[in-house]
């Protein structure tokens, strides 16, 4: 691709009038790097300077490396070979596809680039978000297939719906492609509209335009600090605290927070959107003696006032704990003062499952727990387990 692109510029450079007179060239194609629409029809000429006594009916044309049939030549005069393609296919990349006028000895006498492509189709799907209100991010979709096969730009431009100028969005640079962040000058209460303009060599289209607030479009960061803890020995509760994005303290929003949750093995998300402005909500009716994956986004609202409700924020980073098990005269349970302990070897098993059939874990130089459980298990409470704590090292004894 990179060897193609480059040998297009080429012979743009030796055809650009100025740069050489066209006495200096030993042949030239017209016309020179088209811009044409997918299926319509080509007629190029190759004209070969009468100096290198050619003649213009031993010539032939490649494209993209492919000779093509003599059956599309015609020899206009001695010095002048046409050829003519029918029903031209879009260009196979944006860089254009290489047509070029080679003598009998097969050597490249000139070139010429074809951008066949499509003008682009109105952009759909705009939609636009603020974060923590220091910016006005928004991104489309190309409209029709999406593809033109030529070099096509997208401007995403805005003005302040009463009395602003038109203005362009600078910054491209957001990681989704089809995307635009506005991160200067933004104006709260007052509404602004937004619109695309795709255009390329052969069209332009320009979206919808729509009609935004800021304070509409609101959202924050996830939620930080997500710890799920069991509530006692409680064996069908789980715990859930986080802390609020601090977005939310500096712009003095509210905000209302989701919880969703999981069994370790399932793909199911039971969703529970009645949390409100709380930061900790309790789980119930979980099964006994399960790991359960938790996680809690926030949506802004009520931002100065603002009566519509904010755009949910990503879902936080997912938190496993496990809910307490049922049976009684488990032994680790029995001795089992230490949580913290035991959540870190959960965590060890499940970052490594195909160990999962044992796991030692160290505290210190002494103490050793080791851990067998079967592999599909292998993040459930342990059944079963050898610990080697001495007494002085035991959490909650006093040391020494
Ligand atoms: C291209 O040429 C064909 C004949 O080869 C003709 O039927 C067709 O109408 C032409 N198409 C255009 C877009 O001119
Ligand atoms: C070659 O023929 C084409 C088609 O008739 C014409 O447009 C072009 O000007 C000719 N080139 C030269 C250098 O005579
Ligand atoms: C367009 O593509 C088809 C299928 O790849 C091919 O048969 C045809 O020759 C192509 N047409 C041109 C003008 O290159
Ligand atoms: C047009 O571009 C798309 C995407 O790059 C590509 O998949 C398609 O094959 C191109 N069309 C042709 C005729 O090469
Ligand atoms: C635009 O959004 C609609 C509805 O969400 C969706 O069905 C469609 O696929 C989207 N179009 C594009 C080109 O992404
Ligand atoms: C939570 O909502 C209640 C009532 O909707 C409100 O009185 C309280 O101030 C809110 N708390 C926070 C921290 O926003």
């Amino acid at each position: 691709m990179k060897a193609v692109l480059d040998f297009c510029l080429l012979f743009l450079m030796l055809h650009t009038p100025g740069v050489l007179s066209l006495s200096t060239h030993v042949a030239i194609i017209y016309p020179q790097d088209p811009v044409l629409r997918m299926g319509s029809n080509l007629t190029a000429s190759c004209w070969v300077h009468p100096d290198l006594g050619v003649h213009a009916s031993s010539l032939f044309w490649t494209l993209n490396g492919q000779q093509l049939p003599s059956s599309l030549y015609r020899v206009l005069s001695p010095t002048n070979l046409s050829v003519t393609l029918a029903g031209l296919n879009a260009s196979r990349q944006t860089s254009g596809d290489n047509l070029v006028c080679h003598n009998h000895k097969g050597h490249i006498l000139a070139g010429s680039c074809l951008y066949v492509g499509m003008p682009p189709q109105k952009p759909v799907n705009l939609t636009c978000w603020s974060r923590n209100t220091k910016d006005l991010t928004c991104s489309w979709a190309p409209g029709g297939k999406g593809e033109t096969n030529i070099s096509t730009q997208y401007r995403l431009k805005y003005k302040l719906r009463w009395y602003g100028t038109e203005k362009q969005c600078e910054d491209y640079t957001h990681t989704q492609p089809y995307s635009c962040s506005i991160t200067q000058d933004l104006h709260l209460f007052t509404p602004y509209e937004i619109w695309v303009e795709a255009s390329n060599q052969l069209g332009r289209a320009t979206s919808d335009v729509i009609t935004l607030d800021i304070l509409d479009v609101v959202t924050t960061d996830p939620p930080s600090g997500v710890t799920v803890s069991r509530v006692g020995q409680l064996e069908d509760q789980l715990s859930v605290r986080w802390e609020a994005p601090p977005a939310l303290k500096d712009f003095l929003f509210q905000a209302k927070y989701q919880i969703r949750y999981r069994l370790e093995d399932s793909q199911d998300w039971k969703v529970m959107d009645d949390v409100g402005n709380q930061t900790s909500c309790r789980l119930a009716g979980l099964r006994p003696g399960t790991v359960y994956f938790v996680q809690v986004r926030c949506n802004p609202v009520g931002i100065y006032g603002s009566r519509k409700a904010g755009i949910w924020s990503e879902w936080s980073h997912p938190t496993a704990a496990s809910t307490p098990h049922s049976v009684a005269g488990n032994q680790l349970s029995h001795r089992r003062a230490p949580d913290v302990l035991r959540l870190e070897v959960e965590r060890r098993l499940q970052l490594h499952p195909a160990q999962g059939a044992e796991a030692v874990l160290r505290l210190g130089a002494e103490t050793r727990l080791r851990l067998q459980q079967h592999v599909h298990e292998a993040v459930r409470p342990v059944a079963s387990a050898d610990a080697e704590i001495p007494q002085s090292s035991q959490p909650g004894s006093p040391r020494g």
